[in-house]
C-alpha cells in the first residue's frame, strides 16, 4: 500500500492515474478508523478505479485544544485496517505544516446559516475548520468523487455548499450510516463508553425510529415532546438537542410542508461521551 506524506508526491501519483483514464475517489478521515469509515472505502472502491484515503487530524475544526490533544491517533492500526480492506488503497497522511504551512487558521465562509444550527451552534467555528481543510485536501488530491457519511449529515451539507462556493470540480457522494447490529451508529467514540452506557446507547436510534413512525401523522411539537420525555426518563443518557429540520436547508421545522424532505437530528451525552445520530423522516 502506498503511503504519501507530502504534496508533490501524492499529486503526481494521482495525476498519473488520471492520465491512464482512471476515476479517482477520495475519502477524507481523521484516522481512528472503524467499520463506519470502512463502509465509505467500500462505496468508493465500487465506484472508482483508484481510491485515496486521507488521515489527518485537522486542528482548525477543534474548538477545544484538549479535544485536539486527546483525539485518538494510531497510524499503524489504521494502515493495517486499510491494508486488510484493499492493499491498492492510496493513503495520504500529511503533517499539519504540509497542509497549513505556518498559518493554522480557517478561511471565513458564508454558509447561509447551515453552519450555525445544531452541531455548529454547539461547536462554533467547527465547520469553517472542516471546510478549510477539505478545500486544501481537494486541491492536493484533485479527485473526481469524494465520499462522506450521512452520520455527519450537517457536515455533508456544508461540503456540498463548499463545493458550490469554491466551484470545485468534484462530485460529492453521501453514504448511509453504518450501524452496529443493535442500531448504534459506528463511531470512534463508542470505544470510550462504559459497559452500562454501551448497553443503553442503542436507545438513541430506537427513539429516532419511533420519531420517524410518529412523523407520518403527528405534529412536530408532539414528536419533540415524545423524545424529550423519553430521555427525561433515562438515568444514563442526557439529551443535548433533538431537532427536526429541513433536509436541504437544515432550517428548524415548525410545520411540515408538501414536497420537502425532513430529517431528525440528535445529540446525547452518555456520561462524558457525546454521541450524534440522525434519520430521514420522509
Ligand atoms: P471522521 O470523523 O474521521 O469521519 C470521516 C468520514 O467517515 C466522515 O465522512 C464521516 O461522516 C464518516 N463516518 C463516520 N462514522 C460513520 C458511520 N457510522 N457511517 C457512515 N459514515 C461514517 O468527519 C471527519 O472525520 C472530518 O471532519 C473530515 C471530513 C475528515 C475533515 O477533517
Amino acid at each position: 500500500m502506498h503511503v504519501f506524506t507530502n504534496r508533490p508526491e501524492i499529486s503526481n501519483a494521482v495525476a498519473k492515474h488520471k492520465e491512464n483514464g482512471s476515476k479517482i475517489g477520495f475519502v477524507p478521515t481523521m484516522g481512528a478508523l472503524h467499520r463506519g469509515h470502512a463502509s465509505l472505502f467500500n462505496f468508493a472502491l465500487q465506484k472508482c478505479d483508484v481510491v485515496v484515503v486521507s488521515i489527518f487530524v485537522n486542528p482548525t475544526q477543534f474548538n477545544n485544544s484538549q479535544d485536539l490533544e486527546t483525539y485518538p491517533r494510531d497510524l499503524q492500526a489504521d494502515l493495517e485496517l486499510l491494508e486488510n480492506i484493499n492493499p491498492n488503497l492510496i493513503v495520504f497522511a500529511p503533517s499539519t505544516t504540509t497542509i497549513y504551512g505556518t498559518n493554522i487558521e480557517s478561511i471565513d465562509y458564508n454558509f447561509d446559516g447551515l453552519d450555525t444550527v445544531m452541531e455548529g451552534a454547539f461547536r462554533p467555528g467547527h465547520f469553517e475548520g472542516v471546510a478549510t481543510v477539505l478545500k486544501y485536501l481537494f486541491e492536493i488530491v484533485q479527485p473526481h468523487f469524494a465520499f462522506f457519511g450521512e452520520k455527519d449529515y450537517q457536515q455533508l451539507q456544508i461540503v456540498n455548499k463548499l463545493v458550490a462556493i469554491e466551484k470545485l470540480p468534484v462530485e460529492i457522494i453521501g453514504c448511509p450510516i453504518s450501524r452496529h447490529d443493535d442500531g448504534l451508529a459506528e463511531s470512534s467514540r463508542n470505544m470510550r463508553l462504559t459497559h452500562n452506557h454501551r448497553e443503553i446507547a442503542p436507545f438513541i436510534y430506537s427513539t429516532l425510529l419511533k420519531a420517524k413512525e410518529l412523523f407520518d401523522d403527528k405534529g412536530i411539537e408532539e414528536i419533540h415532546h415524545f423524545v424529550t420525555n423519553a430521555f427525561a426518563e433515562s438515568a444514563l443518557l442526557k439529551l443535548e438537542y433533538f431537532e427536526i429540520a429541513n433536509a436541504r436547508t437544515l432550517e428548524h421545522t415548525v410545520a411540515k410542508r408538501a414536497n420537502e424532505s425532513y430529517r431528525a437530528f440528535i445529540a446525547v451525552f452518555a456520561g462524558d461521551v457525546r454521541l450524534i445520530d440522525n434519520i430521514a423522516l420522509n
